[in-house]
């Protein structure tokens, strides 16, 4: 009795063993091609949306500049002037934000770190405007001017900052990196209440550059959303200014990247556009439009909320969402020599995709990364 039910016990436990074998092998392989696969139809079908070049969206190049002409306050033409510069990264940050964007220069955008540990020139701007309330105008912005003169990383132009002038500030940077910039290989947009896993993103790029992808737009993609009708939300458009019932598909505005190609002809499209719709990812995604590009998921580029603890997303995590003053210590532990490590082997790889699909398809991480074979397997 006890030596039968002995024997299909071991037997199972070599086929389970063996079944893990050649699915870690596969993992291992497609893990490879996986970062090497940019063809766009694994995130078809796009849609592109109404045609909007022959549209109320468009509008003279006179009148289309209009939308962007605002003087700079506070700029830096030479900094980009090195010249293998890998990414040009502007995070879109409010005037008052002092403490902020202090985290990000002493986490993920300290340059220094970025030059010395992996290798590559990276800029890091702010896109600013001027603060909405006359009252303290004045005062905040000579403290602009004082943490300008200390870190030489703000980039400002004189229109009002606030949620709905996020356009206007994506004009601000398309421009900026197109007059001083134009050479990076890579454009960044990122919020000022980000963590971005450096070492990932820049292996990522680097790989993607020595590949010679062009046409090349990745971040969280929302690919089926339209105008919000209710008047009260911040996301209400007016069916005059958008009369179609669905966006072409976006990256959300917290953080995207995009080829240098794609850039310029972004900014290209953006000088005869009607730039007065205020959600910036969606008039990104216009502007995609209009020069026929459509954005690439990549799945741990975060949706709305922060990713869950665990070095088993941060050996793969690109961006995090919702930081603000936990960013020190969780950059200190996404970046500890032990992530890099956790999955390595056939052992790390299966525990791994345990703890991911225990954490990212628990309901509760919703809107952090998907859980799907994808994210949970390579
Ligand atoms: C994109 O949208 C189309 C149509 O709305 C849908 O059929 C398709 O499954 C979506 N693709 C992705 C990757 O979500
Ligand atoms: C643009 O729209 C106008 C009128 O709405 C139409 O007459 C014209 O044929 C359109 N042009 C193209 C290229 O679609
Ligand atoms: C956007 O900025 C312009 C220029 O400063 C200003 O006139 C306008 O009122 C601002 N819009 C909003 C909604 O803040
Ligand atoms: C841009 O669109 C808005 C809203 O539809 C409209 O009021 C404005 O006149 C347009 N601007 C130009 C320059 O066509």
């Amino acid at each position: 009795m006890f030596v039968k039910c002995q024997r299909p016990r071991r037997w199972h436990f070599v086929q389970v063993l063996f079944i893990c074998l050649i699915l870690s092998g596969i993992m291992l392989c497609w893990d490879k091609l996986d970062s090497f696969s940019f063809d766009f139809a694994s995130i078809n079908p796009f849609h592109f949306g109404p045609s909007f070049r022959n549209s109320s969206f468009t509008v003279s190049r006179a009148e289309g500049c209009k939308f962007s002409d605002h003087p700079y306050l506070i700029t830096h033409t030479k900094t980009c002037e090195s010249s293998n510069v890998l990414l040009l990264l502007f995070v879109k940050s409010f005037p008052q934000n002092f403490a902020r964007r202090q985290n990000i220069r002493l986490t993920w955008g300290n340059e220094r770190y970025i030059e010395s540990e992996l290798g590559v020139s990276v800029k890091v701007l702010f896109a600013l405007g001027v603060h909405p309330h006359l009252k303290d105008r004045t005062l905040i912005q000579s403290q602009l001017f004082q943490e300008d003169q200390k870190y030489h990383d703000l980039i400002q132009q004189n229109f009002i900052d606030s949620f709905y002038n996020l356009t206007t500030k994506l004009l601000l940077q398309f421009n900026w990196a197109h007059t001083y910039c134009s050479h990076a290989h890579f454009l960044m947009s990122a919020d000022d209440d980000m963590l971005i896993h450096m070492p990932n993103l820049v292996t990522y790029l680097k790989q993607v550059h020595q590949a010679g992808i062009r046409d090349f737009w990745v971040g969280r993609v929302f690919n089926n959303t339209g105008p919000v009708h209710r008047k009260s939300s911040k996301y209400y458009v007016s069916p005059d200014l958008y009369p179609w019932d669905r966006y072409p598909t976006y990256t959300g505005g917290a953080g995207y990247v995009v080829s240098r190609d794609v850039a310029s002809r972004i900014h290209q499209a953006s000088l005869t556009l009607n730039a007065t719709l205020h959600i910036d990812d969606v008039f990104m995604g216009i502007c995609g439009s209009v020069i026929g590009v459509a954005p690439k998921a990549h799945h741990f580029f975060s949706g709305e909320k922060k990713s869950p603890y665990h070095p088993c997303i941060y050996k793969q995590m690109m961006t995090s969402h919702g930081h603000e003053s936990d960013l020190q210590e969780v950059w200190r532990q996404v970046t500890s020599p032990e992530v890099q490590k956790v999955d390595s082997g056939i052992t790390g790889k299966l525990y791994c995709s345990i703890i991911k699909l225990a954490l990212l398809c628990n309901p509760f991480n919703r809107n952090t990364y998907p859980c799907n074979p994808s994210t949970i397997f390579f």
